[in-house]
């Protein structure tokens, strides 16, 4: 066969006989492997070791390999065909092609990448790089972390808007830091933000950490009330538009929801807030006392009386008594109360002159007082003397649109306190306390948080950090479920009655049916 059609060519050729010896080599194949006709062929190429010309003859198709060594070191991409003549193979031809200066880009394009990745992941802030329109096109594990609710969410091809709210005419200009609010799946935040436009009009570089968030709280006001529960907004409402007015306020709700928080910020709306702010918690003083410690005594009322002692009643004098647990109010001292509520009168224990007081008087509870009245624990009158103003604190579970605004405010509140780094949780993390339903409300997530902000390592508080009480929940849950079950039978599934009997509301009784799965 006449092979000279090759010799001009700058892609190596090699025809290999049957017996592995070179029939014809072209000008560059000689150049580029040092061969001549005749010789053999073994040891030419890295791919010698495992030889496809068996293959390629039996098979009767080619092979290709895009980068292989030639025994010069010279980086090639390699074809072995077929040589047929007529119906018979005569041997197979190699064409070579060199290609160092590819092998050598691509290589280097994956040192870049590796730089390029390295130096993001190793910026403390999350950094997003979009293309001209603001998709995502990169960005680093920061951002991530930061920006997507589980693992395997991605940002790539999303656009900036999307994910943080913020279009690129607003962004910053370049090279300003500016503080602007992001969405997060952690909430509303607020984050130092700098755009770096990236030349030839190839996109931007936006890079962000989120800071300090005293802006956050629901309102200027002292004392921080957090909520973005519309049920809760409304609260706040009408707390703003009685606050001021000298109404009593009665506050219901479960362990934990922000019974005494409530209370406070109340006075502190009040035109009272620079005068006294005084609890009394009616559940944690033993009865004997707590006369004593709401209106005190004179010397001489009982032993140890040893000399006259206001009480808590007149201490808050122009400011603002608040009644804790009212509920544990014991029946004995009922009356005195409601004279206390209804005349802003008293007499100290051992004496009796009675004495003013100008006080605000809020109560709180987490008892139902309707079933108090009925079994005859709790005061109608008082009741309704109380409550003129009735404000039902949601539990946490109801309102869980909460929980991440208010882990941001306790991740900075013990991040202070305990001097770290943490800054926010990761998205499975937040997933997590989504997931929860808190039996504890409010108080139980901020020890779950604090417990967290203090075992997490960086800034990121992860699922490793939370520790969920499930057991005891899903205990609780099950006890709840059978005292539900053995009521609901003894009154023949007489919803109302059952409600009564469980001194829990109608709503109540129907949203904890559908929970434990008996509705
Ligand atoms: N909306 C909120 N924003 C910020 N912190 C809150 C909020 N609600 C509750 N907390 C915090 O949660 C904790 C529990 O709140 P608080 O003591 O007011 O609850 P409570 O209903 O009075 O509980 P208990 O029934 O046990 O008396 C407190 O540390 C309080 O500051
Ligand atoms: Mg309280």
């Amino acid at each position: 066969m006449d092979f000279s059609i090759f010799d001009e060519l700058l892609d190596g050729v090699l025809v290999i006989g049957l017996d592995y010896k070179i029939v014809y080599s072209n000008d560059s194949a000689k150049k580029l492997l040092g061969v001549k006709e005749n010789d053999f062929c073994k040891g030419l190429f890295s791919i010698c070791g495992s030889c496809p010309l068996k293959l390629v003859l039996e098979e009767r198709e080619s092979v290709q390999v895009y980068d292989i060594k030639t025994n010069t070191d010279v980086h090639a991409c390699w074809s072995m065909s077929p040589l047929l003549n007529g119906d018979t193979c005569e041997g197979v031809v190699e064409v070579f092609k060199d290609v160092s200066n590819v092998v050598s880009c691509i290589l280097e394009s994956q040192r870049q990448k590796t730089y390029k990745e390295t130096i993001l992941n190793s910026i403390v802030e999350a950094m997003l790089v979009l293309d001209e329109k603001g998709n995502i096109v990169e960005h680093n594990n920061i951002a991530k972390k930061m920006l997507c609710r589980t693992q395997e969410e991605s940002l790539v091809g999303r656009h900036v808007k999307e994910l943080v709210n913020l279009s690129l005419e607003e962004l910053p200009p370049e090279g300003e830091r500016a503080d602007i609010y992001i969405e997060t799946p952690c909430g509303r935040q607020k984050a130092s933000t700098l755009v770096s436009p990236m030349q030839l009009g190839f996109g931007y570089v936006v890079s962000f950490y989120v800071i300090q968030q005293d802006q956050m709280s629901f309102c200027d006001k002292p004392d921080y009330v957090f909520t973005k529960s519309p049920t809760f907004q409304k609260i706040l409402d009408l707390v703003n538009s009685c606050a001021e007015h000298n109404v009593n306020v009665l506050i219901e709700g479960e362990t934990g929801t922000g019974k005494s928080l409530l209370a406070k910020y109340i006075h502190l709306l009040s035109p009272r807030r620079d005068a006294p702010f005084v609890k009394v918690n009616c559940a944690a003083i033993p009865e004997s006392l707590l006369e004593a410690e709401l209106f005190g005594y004179v010397k001489g009322a009982f032993t140890g009386a040893t000399k006259d002692k206001p009480g808590k009643a007149e201490i808050a004098d122009g400011g603002t008594l608040f009644l804790d647990e009212i509920g544990d109010m014991p029946l004995s001292l009922q009356a005195k109360i409601l004279h206390l509520v209804e005349e802003k009168e008293f007499e100290r224990l051992g004496s009796n002159t009675s004495r003013k007081t100008n006080i605000r008087i809020t109560a709180s509870t987490n008892k139902d007082l309707k079933e108090a009245m009925r079994q005859g624990r709790f005061r109608e009158d008082l009741y309704y003397r109380l409550n003129v103003v009735n404000i039902r604190i949601p539990p946490l579970r109801e309102r869980k649109e909460d929980i991440p605004l208010l882990v941001n405010f306790f991740i900075e509140k013990y991040a202070k306190l305990y001097s770290k780094k943490v800054k926010f949780v990761s998205g499975d993390a937040m997933k997590m306390l989504l997931s929860y339903d808190f039996p504890g409300n409010v108080r139980e997530l901020e020890h779950i948080v604090e417990k967290a902000v203090i075992t997490s390592k960086g800034s990121v508080v992860g699922v490793e950090d939370i520790s969920l009480d499930f057991q005891n929940h899903n205990y609780q849950q099950k006890e709840e479920k059978e005292n539900i079950k053995a009521i609901l039978e003894k009154v023949n599934y007489n919803k109302s009655l059952a409600a009564k009997m469980l001194g829990i509301h109608r709503t109540t009784l129907w949203r904890k049916l559908k929970e434990l799965g008996l509705s």
